[in-house]
């Protein structure tokens, strides 16, 4: 069950409008298809809702009744009203299925795949034949590919050997391994928030206590480190680079200082040194001159600090490759623990991850000029079109992390689906869920003139919603389209 205290503050920024049991269903339904209430979760007596609201509960009577009757809640007697889904809509923004022709899906920040792949496919498939003898599981990876990917590492100024290599299905799956290995349910790990989703998802499934370290665009606020590291966190999960959401990229002196700030922590804060976990998966991804910065591993010799790294940002996320750079010993601690999980990751994607690092000076030079184009065209419809809204200039990544000048986003993000745009609002990336609400975050992987009509859509349902919001106008199904 969720707590009605928890509830109500999930709640607040979005039941203004009227009458107020839409507002409130719509609220709801916001927290539904947004994965803050899951399906199964059981809401509040409507009694007990509509005082801690400070509403009837004819309001709240109302609103579950609607919810009910549009798939997103049943009931059953004394099992309380519980939520659901409806069967025809996905089961939230960010696991859409496929979207209408002129849906724009601004829940994923990640490319299409470059022109060039069909050709890699065919000739990665001719490095397939001696492969075939073999039965073509490979735990720790096929030795080209993590040749390849040390190689990079080295390039970016930490040497590397293939065997510190594993390479995993994704960035998502080597955290997920990492919780499995060092992780005990109960134990603190500390995420930045606000941090991707998944990050938070893998933990929570872990049944660890996630701990908040605030970042914004300005980085991280190294005076609350110690505050989250205490009682002896187990991991730290940080994203130097192109941090998702707010795009910030951790400068050098950044870096030394976290490192610093983290060895001067007295023992009884800290009685043992936690595992910085560096998911790097945006690294290759400067929109700016200059090279990528040095892995955080490069400042710390400890050993403590793990690299995760992704094919999914730069090339294809339909690849389903990524990799963990830790010592040899601790790559085939995981090699074992993921053998016994997916045995491997399958030999096809990994041969046509080969021939794209091959390409990468080539490949990723485009896919910087693209995004560097994307991003500032995004920035340049949101001052023609939401002059309030305001966003930092990221300097890697695919995101801006817009800040809407007081809106709800958990509103914004519900009424988008009528104009046939779907964005996740800022609480889906925070730890409980709760806070952020007036942060949106714009993946900039589209071209500009797609991002700009969806910018147009989003304006419209704001100024509607703001009208309603400050005019107290009742609130009419949306049925603006583009
Ligand atoms: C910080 C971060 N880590 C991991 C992932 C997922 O990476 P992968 O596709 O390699 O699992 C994402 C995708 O958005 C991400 O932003």
């Amino acid at each position: 069950m969720v707590t009605t205290d928890r509830l109500t503050g999930w709640l607040a920024p979005s039941i203004s409008g009227e009458p107020r049991y839409e507002a409130l269903a719509s609220g709801l339904r916001g927290l539904i298809l947004d994965g803050r209430l899951v399906p199964g979760v059981r809401l509040p007596a409507e009694r007990e809702l509509a005082t801690a609201l400070g509403v009837s509960r004819a309001t709240v009577t109302a609103a579950y009744d609607r919810l009910r009757d549009q798939g997103y809640a049943h009931s059953r007697t004394r099992a309380g009203t519980r939520v659901s889904l409806p069967s025809s809509i996905p089961q939230r923004p960010d696991d859409v299925d496929v979207p209408g022709p002129d849906d724009i899906d601004l829940t994923v920040a990640a490319l299409p795949a470059p022109a060039e792949l069909p050709s890699m496919i065919d000739r990665a498939m001719q490095r397939l034949p001696p492969l075939l003898a073999g039965h073509g599981l490979h735990p720790l990876g096929l030795p080209d590919l993590r040749a390849l990917i040390a190689e990079r590492f080295t390039v970016r100024g930490l040497p590397t050997r293939p065997e510190q290599i594993l390479v995993t299905q994704g960035a998502l799956q080597s955290w997920d391994l990492l919780l499995r290995a060092f992780t005990r349910p109960g134990d603190p790990v500390v995420v930045e928030q606000p941090t991707y989703p998944g990050v938070i998802d893998a933990a929570g499934a872990h049944r660890v206590r996630i701990r908040p370290l605030p970042v914004s665009t300005d980085g991280w606020d190294l005076s609350q480190l110690s505050g989250a590291v205490r009682g002896a966190a187990v991991l730290v999960h940080l994203t130097p680079d192109g941090q998702n959401p707010t795009g910030w990229c951790a400068p050098v002196e950044a870096r030394l200082e976290l490192l610093s700030e983290l060895a001067a922590l007295p023992s009884s804060d800290l009685p043992h040194r936690p595992m910085i976990v560096t998911d790097e998966t945006f690294s290759e991804l400067r929109l700016e001159a200059g090279n990528p910065a040095r892995p955080l591993a490069a400042f710390e010799d400890s050993g403590r600090v793990v690299s995760l790294g992704s094919m999914s940002k730069p090339y294809w996320a339909g690849l389903r490759v990524g990799w963990l750079r830790g010592s040899a010993e601790l790559v085939s601690r995981i090699a074992s623990l993921r053998a016994g999980l997916d045995l491997a990751t399958p030999v096809l994607d990994q041969l046509v991850s080969i021939e794209l690092l091959l390409a990468h000076d080539e490949l990723v030079r485009a896919r910087i000029e693209q995004l560097a184009a994307n991003r500032d065209g995004l920035l340049a419809s949101l001052a023609t079109r939401t002059p309030l809204w305001s966003a930092a200039r990221p300097q890697g990544g695919m995101q801006l992390w817009v800040d809407l000048a007081g809106m709800s986003s958990t509103r914004l993000a519900e009424s988008a689906r009528a104009v046939g745009v779907r964005i996740i609002p800022g609480p889906r990336f925070t730890v409980r869920g709760a806070s952020h609400d007036r942060w949106l975050r714009v993946p900039f992987a589209l071209p500009a003139e797609r991002m700009d009509e969806a910018i147009r859509r989003l304006a419209a349902v704001a100024e509607f919603d703001q009208r309603v919001v400050t005019d107290g106008v009742s609130r009419p199904s949306l049925s603006w389209t583009a």
